[in-house]
């Protein structure tokens, strides 16, 4: 009798990590294929947690959730699920609230770890509520979207919203691991997934020109999750903001490049009411401007910004941004209501993959005969 061959399978690069060095808080980014199988042995072995509860939402739960349990119950721990409802608004007081009492209910304690299941929504949220019940307990984050892995699973910013505005109480809490899986990406919606990789081009224009030709090269593989191309690229894109992390844990000074494109897209949203917009499209327009208002400055040489716009719109990003008037926008920058001097650290290109902060006014960030598209 003869057997039909094995069916070739597709190979999948071998997993990768990047350290994130902060001294006795270092942790790993672990990032691979089919890694949620082996999450629950590492959480064991980083954190000897012997109970965790997985935060999610609804839509990763119900297709990652289960996976995570029976991994980390097959390391010994007793595990749950609490789901949140999806979305920004999420982040709350009253959500947090509920996790802290579900955690007293479930009995967690300083032996136990907060397992984050989701997107930068989770992570924030399930971060917060770990960092401040019985004053902080180990948490580890598995981020499921783009963004969540290159960004906001690093650095152990962690928050809740205000009505009054965004991201307005936190801490600082670092993760004791951050476990990718990017077979989770093929269910990200594609619009989702664009908008995460507004950061991976934004580390690349302010830290590395070779990572940023790279990304020239290979967009369109990106853009399909082709594995060879999107692992490698994403470790480098985690390596830059845990080397920017790991040289300004608490945002004195470096950190604080990596809001490039974000002064004009923090506007952006705020002027769309937080609405139809996404965060990594509004930084993708906010970096577009960045980049043709250095040039305009005569820091970044011609050019810089045609790269920044051509690379972004192969990722299927918008570029420019939306029509309001300059005095909408003007009001949108002014954090200081009363004065109108008051300087914001705008951070400009020298070139592609060098970047640095520029205290200018918001009149200057938008000149007279400003043009949206730059
Ligand atoms: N802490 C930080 O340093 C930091 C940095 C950047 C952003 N953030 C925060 O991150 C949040 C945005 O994160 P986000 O962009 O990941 O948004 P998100 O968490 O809302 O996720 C986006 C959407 O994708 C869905 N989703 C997630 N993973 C999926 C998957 N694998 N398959 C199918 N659907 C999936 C979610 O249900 C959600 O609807 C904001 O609250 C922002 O303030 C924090
Ligand atoms: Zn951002």
């Amino acid at each position: 009798m003869s057997r039909r061959p094995a069916k070739p399978r597709l190979a999948v690069p071998r997993p990768r990590s990047v350290k994130v060095a902060l001294g006795e808080r270092s942790y790993s980014i672990r990032l691979g294929y089919g890694m949620l199988a082996d999450l629950g042995e590492q959480v064991a072995r980083t954190t000897g947690a012997r109970r965790a509860v997985v935060i999610t939402v609804p839509e990763v739960g119900r297709r990652y959730a289960g996976r995570v349990l029976r991994s980390l119950r097959a390391a010994g721990l007793k595990a749950e699920r609490l789901d949140v409802p999806d979305g920004d608004a999420t982040k709350n007081l009253k959500q947090l609230g509920e996790l802290y009492t579900a955690f007293l209910a479930r009995g967690l304690d300083r032996s136990s770890v907060v397992v984050a299941l989701g997107g930068g929504v989770v992570g924030d949220l399930a971060g917060f509520a770990a960092a401040t019940y019985l004053r902080g307990i180990p948490f580890v984050q598995v981020p499921t979207t783009v963004l969540a892995m290159v960004d906001a699973s690093i650095g152990g910013k962690v928050a809740v919203n205000l009505p009054e505005g965004k991201n307005l109480v936190g801490a600082f809490h670092q993760p004791r691991l951050v476990w990718i899986d990017l077979e989770v990406l093929r269910s990200l919606p594609k619009r989702q997934r664009a908008a995460g990789f507004a950061e991976v081009v934004k580390a690349g224009a302010l830290w590395d020109e070779r990572f940023f030709a790279k990304l020239e090269r290979d967009a369109e593989a990106l853009m399909r999750l082709d594995p060879q191309r999107l692992l490698p690229t994403l470790q480098r894109a985690c390596a830059i903001k845990a080397e920017v992390v790991a040289r300004d844990e608490h945002e004195s000074g470096l950190r604080m490049l990596l809001n490039l494109g974000h002064t004009l897209g923090h506007a952006v949203e705020k002027l769309a009411g937080y609405q139809d917009i996404l965060h990594g499209e509004a930084v993708a327009m906010g970096m577009v401007y960045a980049g043709r208002r250095s040039e305009q400055l005569g820091v970044a040489p011609a050019g810089t910004a045609e790269r920044l716009e051509e690379l972004l719109r192969r990722c299927n990003l918008p570029t420019e941004l939306p029509r309001h008037p300059r005095s909408a926008y003007l009001e949108a920058l002014r954090v200081d209501k009363k004065s109108r001097d008051s300087r914001i650290r705008y951070i400009v290109l020298r070139r592609i993959g060098k970047a640095e902060a520029l205290e200018l006014t918001a009149a200057r960030i938008l000149p007279a005969n400003w043009d949206r598209r730059g």
